[in-house]
């Protein structure tokens, strides 16, 4: 008999418990748990008289669980090592997508990319399964199945066109019933499958209605089966929602090896995919494309990216200065802008900052470099939306308004690296030859380090960039002001 085993799952953070409550225990959502009866399968009987009650992919899919007894560890099959498994990802654009997927595709994962209606992802995928279909590194073409729940096959072969897809071997399929699409994918032996979205395909037997939570979950789970029993890696899209009832791809977070999300802000050609797990690979990692007439490509020197338009002109303006973060393995240069009134309240204002640590930034300013801002209203600003959580921003933070406060523009190609101290004191940060590195390459002049990094920064012996080293916030002033 089907037993159903009952319990309330948070649709935003995924958080599960056995009874319900008003607040999710886990991420303090008021309101979001929902009722979910797992393994949930209208027990019955079926057409031809069978009792239904198992899962209805289990039928279908080999079991071998009468067979399959504990391994001594010395008599499992390990096949090849894990990262020889990796099927590379061939140019650009691939070794874009590879690195975030940490190296290559592993064989049999189940990867979930989410991200908002319409920023890219559905263009993506499909890119990404012409060039695992082309399969450049690997020396020779296999079949990928795109199976699109939202949209036509000659929907998705515009799409193609406007795109400049020619592979031969990629596969196009419309359907929503995923037994169906998993019958008919497994045929081809596609080296990967890719369904187009979550939220529009349902598994046969299962209560509710597609996108619902207990579909979402199980046609999930049945997608993670299917991979691990064929090898066959599958890139499952999901739309973030942000209504309660249709659930949002974080609740299968856990359930995938892979959780990769697409960002972009509507008015930017900029889109970032980040992976936030990676069972296989460190999640740190972050690849930047652009979005253009003809599809998704990959931007080679991300660094400048976030540097306005004004910074590249002749003219200077004060309360500009430029912070160089860390994401992942890669090194951004950004730009903060500062706006200091005097006269009008001491009001604040800060964007892509954090509002404690600017206000700490401010106080030291204050007391330690002995700048009068009290009668000053300070706005502050990230460029291109990015928000700042290092404190190795810190000393450009404290330039920025330093140089709108006095009205001194810094001059381009000086670059600022450091944590500030309540005594004013600048402070080393993580990969400072990483972030040097970074500025000297893309041409800055100067770069304003802690002191105590002066030392291993000049023996980096780089011969284009002017290493200056400050002990505390007053000398910064002196050297730049
Ligand atoms: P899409 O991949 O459909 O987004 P999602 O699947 O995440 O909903 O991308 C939609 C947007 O991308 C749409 O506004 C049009 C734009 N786009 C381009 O700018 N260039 C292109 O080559 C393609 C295919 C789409
Ligand atoms: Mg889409």
């Amino acid at each position: 008999k089907g037993k159903i085993k009952t319990s309330w799952v948070c649709c935003k953070c995924g958080y599960s418990d056995g009874q319900w409550w008003g607040i999710c225990k886990a991420c303090d959502s008021v309101g979001t748990m929902t009722h979910f009866s797992e393994g949930s399968v209208n027990v019955g009987r079926n057409r031809r008289g069978f009792e239904v009650s198992e899962n209805v992919v289990r039928a279908w899919l080999p079991q071998h669980s009468a067979e399959a007894v504990p391994l001594r560890l010395r008599d499992v099959n390990r096949g090849i090592n894990q990262l020889d498994w990796r099927i590379p990802l061939y140019g650009l654009f691939g070794a874009e997508v590879a690195r975030v997927l940490g190296g290559g595709l592993v064989p049999g994962c189940l990867v979930l990319v989410g991200g908002d209606p319409g920023v890219g992802k559905s263009t993506l995928l499909l890119q990404i399964a012409a060039l695992i279909a082309e399969g450049h590194n690997v020396g020779e073409q296999a079949p990928v199945v795109y199976v699109s729940g939202e949209e036509s096959v000659e929907q998705i072969g515009n799409r193609a066109d406007r795109t400049r897809i020619v592979t031969e071997e990629l596969y196009l399929y419309s359907s929503t019933d995923i037994e169906d699409i998993l019958k008919k994918a497994q045929p081809l032996s596609p080296r990967a499958l890719i369904v187009d979205s979550i939220q529009t395909v349902y598994l046969r037997g299962v209560t509710g209605s597609a996108g619902g939570l207990s579909q979402v979950k199980e046609c999930t789970s049945a997608l993670l089966r299917f991979a691990k029993k064929t090898n066959i890696p599958v890139f499952l899209i999901g739309h973030v929602t942000k209504s309660g009832d249709i659930a949002g791809p974080r609740v299968l977070e856990h359930i995938v090896d892979v959780v990769l999300y697409m960002e972009g802000e509507k008015s930017s050609s900029h889109r970032l995919l980040r992976s936030v797990k990676n069972r296989f690979g460190s999640t740190d990692e972050l690849g930047v494309f652009a979005m253009s007439q003809s599809g998704l490509q990959a931007v080679s020197n991300p660094s400048e990216m976030f540097l306005s338009e004004q910074h590249s002109d002749s003219e200077f303006l004060a309360g500009i200065a430029v912070a160089v973060i860390m994401d992942g393995s890669r090194t951004f240069v950004i730009e903060i802008q500062a706006l200091c009134v005097a006269g009008s309240s001491s009001s604040r204002q800060v964007n892509g900052v954090q509002a404690s640590r600017a206000d700490m930034i401010i106080s030291v300013l204050m007391k330690q470099a002995g700048l009068k801002l009290q009668e000053n209203g300070i706005y502050l600003n990230v460029v291109s939306g990015v928000s700042l959580i290092e404190t190795a921003g810190d000393l450009a933070i404290a330039a920025a308004i330093c140089s709108s406060f006095l009205e001194f523009p810094i001059p381009s190609g000086v670059a600022f690296i450091g944590e500030i101290g309540l005594g004013g004191e600048l402070r080393g940060v993580p990969r400072m030859e990483k972030r040097v590195n970074t500025v000297a390459k893309l041409g800055y002049k100067k770069c304003i380090v802690p002191k105590s990094a002066e030392k291993s920064m000049l023996a980096l012996g780089l011969e284009e960039i002017m290493i200056l080293g400050c002990k505390n916030l007053k000398e910064v002033i002196h050297t730049v002001f």
